[in-house]
């Protein structure tokens, strides 16, 4: 068995990283780190963590192989430069810092320890994501040309829904758009999807628009140009409905090729290939998939083969040009908008 430990027991680790960990074969979840007492105490007693703590060294050595990170974004540095100290290969959640030189110090610590590192883009591991991957790689649809990746959404709202008395900031949302907004934040996932299935992107440009009242637009459009020569727009809102009360949400995947297209819709729940032989419907699943995610990580750990995981450079990537477009967004942004 591979000793798991995992830090920051938030959100995304208590409804998608614990209960992978604990469900893939060949894990142990062993130990469990949060500053926040309770929330580690209350994760260690639902997911059957033997231990838990609040001190980061003790955490360390309390005899785990290796760890996940899933904590919040400021934080990702010290968690993974702790664990090249101690010697523990990771998995480290996205956006993998703050700072591009963050995150190149965060990889370089672990390389020159001997470890890895990879990014955790549960994304990649959906079986229609790779299902995409496949067909594109056999030709199914020619050449591909034209890539839509579109996510709009409200990220919760910008105020707490169903809450007595006057309205309050949603402070997670807030925190996001801080953080750099929804290409930094939700973008990334979708741009690493990009280069996974199309390969390099040799240039790049952002545009915003502000509904809201932050720095960071929060409705953003990255154009990103391909070596093999297809072309990306990918398409994030957090501010899709965020006043509503009943906020509708739009989450596609697009691949037109030069002989047929590929359509993934996560709401209309519908995924299929279109071409000239006709309609195929293929198996429609949740655009996220923590436990293949965690199956590569037990089998990158016993063998060193990574699979289709994302390393460490893949995030920073990612991160790099979700950050130079929501800056070129930023700077070209007219001083009549808003
Ligand atoms: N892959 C996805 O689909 C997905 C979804 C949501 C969030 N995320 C990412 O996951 C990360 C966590 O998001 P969340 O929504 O769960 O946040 P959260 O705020 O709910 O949880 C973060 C936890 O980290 C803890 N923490 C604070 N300081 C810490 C430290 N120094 N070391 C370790 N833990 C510390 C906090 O106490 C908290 O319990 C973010 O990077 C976010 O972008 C990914």
């Amino acid at each position: 068995m591979i000793k798991i430990g995992l830090l920051g027991c938030g959100v995304v680790a208590s409804y998608g990283h614990l209960p992978a960990i604990v469900n893939v074969p060949g894990l142990s979840l062993t130990a469990v780190y949060d500053p926040n007492a309770e929330r580690a105490r209350q994760a260690a007693e639902k997911f059957g963590a033997a231990q838990w703590f609040t001190n980061p060294d003790a955490f360390f050595a309390s005899g785990i192989d290796a760890i996940s990170v899933t904590s919040a974004a400021p934080f990702h540095k010290e968690n993974i430069l702790d664990a090249a100290r101690y010697g523990k290969h990771a998995i480290c959640e996205k956006p993998l810092a703050l700072e591009d030189s963050d995150a190149r110090e965060m990889i370089e610590a672990m390389r020159s320890a001997g470890l890895m590192l990879f990014t955790g883009f549960c994304y990649r591991f959906s079986p229609s994501a790779l299902k995409i991957k496949e067909l594109i790689a056999a030709g199914a649809i020619g050449a591909p040309k034209s890539l839509r990746l579109i996510y709009d959404w409200d990220c919760h709202g910008k105020y707490e829904r169903d809450q007595p008395g006057p309205l309050k900031i949603n402070e997670r949302r807030a925190g996001r758009m801080y953080e750099g907004g929804p290409m930094i934040d939700c973008g990334t996932h979708q741009i690493d999807l990009a280069r996974w299935w199309m390969g390099d992107v040799v240039q790049s440009t952002g545009i915003g628009a502000w509904v809201d009242n932050y720095e960071a637009p929060d409705h953003i459009y990255m154009h990103m140009d391909h070596a093999c020569g297809a072309h990306t727009l990918v398409e994030i809102s957090y501010s899709h409905g965020y006043t509503a009360k009943e906020p509708r949400s739009e989450f596609v995947y697009e691949i037109v090729g030069a002989d047929g297209v590929i359509r993934y819709d996560r709401n209309a729940q519908s995924f299929d290939i279109r071409t000239a032989a006709g309609t195929q419907t293929l198996e429609w699943h949740h655009e996220k998939n923590f436990e293949e995610m965690y199956r590569a990580f037990a089998h990158a750990l016993e063998t060193g083969d990574p699979g289709h995981l994302p390393s460490g450079e893949d995030g920073l990537l990612a991160t790099v040009l979700a950050r130079r477009g929501t800056q070129e967004a930023i700077e070209r942004r007219p001083p009549h908008k808003g």
